[in-house]
């Protein structure tokens, strides 16, 4: 099949590639040049595990082409995705919808023949309506169809999540829509993936709905931690308890220092907007944003208090400030929080991630990169490892810090309490 993905972000980017390598003709277009550029001499902007190979393999296979001639790949196409930002508006909470519009408006021009228009942007519910009254104001209404067809990958996990998902979500109650996307779908849904069908505002909602309630999962056992804390219970035990029950499950049940990403804080708060739309208070998720935003106060005074309130002229080292690890992406990470604090309180940050510099804290002047553990670990005060990157997983950590006082906060549970008191460690953990 000919398609596009219209933007060639996180998730126009990797769904291309992906589609490509199931044997399609993918256009990826963007209308950044620079970028398209840079994608045709195979320089990869984002940070995912294997995407440089599966983009290589297709671009050479001429099965993936990056341009910024959007009507040439509309022109060329049956199904239009479109893949563009939806970021949080300056109001800080609902869907920021203008690239999307925008875009809608720039394939009604050039739509040629019948076209499939499909939403993979996380988008509000009934978007797939407004989109349709634009294109409507163009073209007739025989010459197209909006569906929706939302994305669940995971950042650092994104092929896998695209190759073996659990579930292909797709909103239309047109039956050919319906059919195409299937046949699209098809080698997935023959290698297990389940294929579900709703109307386009389920499609939305089931998005929003499924990322609002991941949050929930980790913001409830991160409270559920809190109080491990006060009454000497073991979180993991806690969750892998719970877990064992099937309608509870294992999985976004890991205490950590809160969630962070490009997708929950953004989508928690937009369906919330959605519901006061609609005059239905989302209650349990709107104190799901709060829990997540107080918890890194907390985590503030946990600090603190590790350090008997001294943090002035302290060497603070964090391993990982990225929001999870093997992936370079800082939005919404505590580390974004914590850091400047600390720095506000005039501690010496070091900060060591296998993903490298951060822009974000080039303006702190006692914050300082480091491009090599050992250096970060160097003499510290108190370690904090924030993201679990497997580099972190087997540290000795009086070799590294060469301080016999060390102390250690492991925000993501990575070393066995008994060991590390074993070892004469300082250690400090969540909800264990
Ligand atoms: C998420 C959804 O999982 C994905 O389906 C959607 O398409 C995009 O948003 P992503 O944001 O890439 O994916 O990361 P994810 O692995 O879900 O983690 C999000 C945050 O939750 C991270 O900060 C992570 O550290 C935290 N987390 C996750 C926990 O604290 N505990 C857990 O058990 C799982």
């Amino acid at each position: 099949m000919k398609i596009c993905m219209i933007g060639t972000g996180y998730v126009g980017l990797v769904s291309g590639s992906c589609f490509a390598d199931l044997g399609n003709t993918v256009y990826c277009v963007d209308k950044d040049i620079k970028k398209i550029n840079m994608l045709n001499s195979f320089q990869i902007p984002i940070y995912e595990p294997g995407l440089n190979e599966i983009v290589k393999k297709n671009y050479l296979a001429k099965r993936l082409i990056f341009t910024n001639n959007l009507k040439k790949a509309v022109i060329s196409s049956d199904i239009i995705f479109i893949c563009v930002g939806t970021p949080t508006s300056k109001n800080n909470k609902s869907a920021d919808l203008q690239f999307v519009f925008k875009v809608a408006k720039e394939i009604a021009s050039h739509i040629n023949k019948f076209k499939i228009i499909v939403t993979k942007s996380t988008v509000p519910v009934s978007t797939g309506d407004k989109i349709e009254k634009i294109i409507l104001k163009r073209k007739k209404r025989s010459l197209f169809e909006v569906a929706s067809n939302p994305e669940f990958l995971r950042e650092g996990e994104a092929i896998r999540d695209f190759r073996f998902p659990d579930r292909i979500i797709v909103g239309s109650d047109n039956k050919k829509v319906l059919r195409k996307l299937e046949s699209l779908y098809e080698p997935l849904i023959k290698k297990g993936a389940n294929f579900f069908s709703t109307n386009r505002r389920g499609a939305e909602l089931i998005k929003y709905a499924s990322n609002a309630f991941l949050a929930t999962k980790i913001s409830f056992i991160n409270e559920i931690a809190n109080l491990c804390e006060k009454t000497g219970v073991n979180v993991e035990d806690v969750s892998l308890g719970m877990g064992l029950d099937k309608r509870i499950g294992g999985r976004f049940l890991r205490a950590g220092p809160a969630y962070g990403g490009s997708c929950f804080p953004k989508d928690t708060k937009a369906i919330t907007v959605t519901g006061d739309l609609y005059k239905t208070n989302l209650s349990i998720i709107k104190s799901v944003i709060k829990s997540n935003s107080d918890r890194k106060k907390l985590l503030v005074n946990r600090i603190k208090s590790i350090l008997s309130n001294k943090i002035k002229n302290k060497k603070i080292t964090f391993l990982g400030v990225t929001f999870k690890p093997n992936t370079d992406d800082m939005r919404e990470s505590s580390s974004l929080l914590l850091i400047p604090y600390l720095n506000n309180n005039r501690a010496k940050v070091y900060y060591y991630d296998p993903s490298g510099f951060k822009k974000e804290f080039s303006r702190y002047k006692s914050v300082y990169f480091c491009d090599n553990l050992s250096k970060a670990c160097n003499n510290s005060d108190l370690i904090i490892i924030h993201t679990e990157w497997d580099e972190f997983k087997t540290l000795d950590f009086k070799k590294i810090s060469k301080n016999s006082k060390i102390k250690i906060f492991d925000m993501r549970n990575l070393y066995s309490h008994k060991k590390m008191k074993k070892n004469g460690y300082s250690y400090y953990s969540i909800g264990r």
